[in-house]
């Protein structure tokens, strides 16, 4: 009798526990889903669109009627925000400026302690994007400079040889077919825009010769973005899958991602530690190994691992994000042809044909602009941000947001509201134009950079980047189909970090 009942009481508790595990939120905390044992609400996100885990967390929030939802994945507490107020709130209040220790972030970094700038918060990061951002200006980052906008044009002019007479080395075979004029996106452009990015970093570019080892570190990178997820895929829930299932938890391509990136950039570092003189800066690299020579408190991070993974971060971008960007321009510009015909008529009015596009162009041009704009609010490239995490008990859309939860403001929601844009499923650059074609910032509300103080660092040259390449592309040539080829279909876009293309080859022609 005495078992009988200790039993009883045991299974009593035991179902009260499961009950308030599943059920139980922290008070105040957004509705959603429950919480299953290990996956949390992750599993859910899966079941109801596995491949865009954006578009899954909101329909979740259209389930509870709710702009803001609350999840859990695994053991972090998650809130996702589906408005503008919401998001504009989340990028501009400090509180939320935080990074989540996902197991992703971690695993980048050999010695398994978390370094760099996107992952980082605190005093480290606050110092490390000021020094980065405060001397890469001197070089022309993120501004006018005109020695940079010679590079440029000279790795554009590079770009343009490669498309007309074809591969000269073994490594641009994996860029452009033999006999040239098709080109394989979404890795064609990345090479010449981390050049163009080297040579603000390091004042050196790599000729076209000895790309080999950038093409991979390109093909390697854009692995990295397409193997992870919002949530850092079931990896962050159980970082021990990736023993058992190292191919599917998609631990061996980030791995195999990680470890090339890391050794590329460590042998720049080491070769610039290795030959510094004091009494002669030769770049930026430069700059940084004398800030690590002044002995400075530890925690404002000027060490060598430091040195590497800010590196990383600020280069990673200009050799997947921007050519990726450009892909799904290209994408767009293949399904709304009458928008490139447009395009190619403002250049001609504005640069002609016997020069490249310049910066100087550019507020001539704002339709072109406008199409730029548009893509990057239709196809967000990065739909739920870098994930933010409250470092302390905050509010937020009258919900209670307890320190330390990962808060993910959802770019793609906000770029999609029928209330902010009335026909956001339209490709439409003239909603960015007033009356006169003049371009109106105004219009443009869209966050695809981010905002606040975690504001991608990027922008600038991203925007500069994209406005070049895409104009320098459409002045010479036309987007066509081969015989085979279909129109591109964004349905299969991949959804990772962030959104790429499926490989693809596209055929140009001669203007
Ligand atoms: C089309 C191209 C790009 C897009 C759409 C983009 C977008 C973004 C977004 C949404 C974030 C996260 C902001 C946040 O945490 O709220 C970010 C962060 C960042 N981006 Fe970009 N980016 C692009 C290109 C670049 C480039 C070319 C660079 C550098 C060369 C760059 C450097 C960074 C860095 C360092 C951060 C981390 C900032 C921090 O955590 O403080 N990005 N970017």
């Amino acid at each position: 009798m005495f078992t009988v009942l200790l039993l009883s009481l045991v299974a009593i508790i035991f179902i009260y526990q499961s009950y308030k595990y599943v059920f139980h939120r922290p008070a105040g905390f957004p509705p959603g889903p429950p919480r299953l044992p290990f996956f949390g609400s992750y599993l859910f996100l899966l079941l109801v669109n596995y491949k865009y885990l954006h578009k899954a967390a909101l329909s979740l929030s259209k389930w509870y009627k709710s702009d803001i939802i609350g999840l859990y994945v695994g053991k972090f507490r998650v809130a996702v925000v589906h408005n503008g107020e919401g998001v504009r709130e989340i990028l501009n209040n400090q509180s939320y400026d935080g990074r989540p220790g996902l197991f992703l972030s971690k695993m980048r970094d050999p010695g398994d302690c978390v370094r760099g700038i996107f992952f980082q918060e605190g005093l480290l990061w606050k110092e490390q994007r000021r020094f980065i951002l405060r001397y890469l200006r001197d070089f022309g980052f993120g501004r006018r400079f005109d020695q940079l906008e010679m590079v440029i044009n000279e790795e554009i002019t590079d770009m343009i040889d490669l498309i007309r007479s074809g591969p000269r080395y073994e490594h641009e075979h994996l860029l452009v077919k033999p006999g040239g004029y098709r080109i394989q996106l979404p890795m064609f452009f990345n090479p010449f825009s981390a050049n163009s990015h080297f040579s603000i970093v390091y004042n050196e570019r790599i000729p076209r010769a000895e790309m080999g080892k950038l093409v991979k570190l390109v093909n390697l990178g854009i692995q990295f973005q397409r193997n992870a997820d919002d949530y850092g895929r079931l990896l962050s829930i159980m970082p021990w899958i990736r023993h058992i299932w190292p191919e599917t938890s998609g631990y061996n391509k980030l791995n195999e991602s990680n470890l090339y990136i890391y050794k590329y950039f460590a042998e720049f570092v080491d070769r610039h530690i290795d030959s510094y003189d004091e009494c002669c800066e030769r770049n930026f690299l430069d700059l940084y190994i004398t800030e690590m020579k002044k002995g400075l408190p530890k925690e404002y991070g000027f060490n060598r691992e430091q040195f590497i993974m800010g590196l990383i971060d600020f280069s990673f971008p200009a050799f997947t994000a921007i050519g990726v960007q450009l892909s799904l321009i290209v994408q767009y510009l293949m399904l709304y042809p009458e928008v490139a015909k447009r395009i190619q008529r403002e250049i001609d009015e504005v640069v002609g044909s016997g020069r490249l596009p310049t910066l100087e162009d550019r507020q001539k041009m704002p339709y072109t602009e406008a199409t730029i704009r548009e893509n990057l609010r239709i196809e967000t490239l990065v739909p739920s941000d870098v994930p933010h995490k409250a470092l302390e008990d905050t509010e937020l859309m009258g919900y209670h947001i307890p320190k330390d939860t990962i808060v993910l403001p959802s770019l793609y929601a906000m770029h999609l509201d029928k209330r902010m844009w009335k026909d956001p499923e339209n490709f439409r650059p003239e909603r960015f134009l007033d009356d006169d074609g003049k371009l109106c910032l105004k219009k443009d509300v869209s966050l695809p950079f981010g905002a606040g103080k975690r504001l991608c660092a990027g922008e600038t040259f991203a925007r500069n980047m994209l406005f070049l390449m895409t104009t320098a592309m459409l002045q010479s040539f036309d987007y066509t189909l081969a015989p085979g080829d279909s129109l591109p279909d964004l349905a299969k876009n991949h959804n990772g970090l962030i959104i790429s293309p499926p490989d693809f080859w596209v055929q140009l022609k001669e203007r």
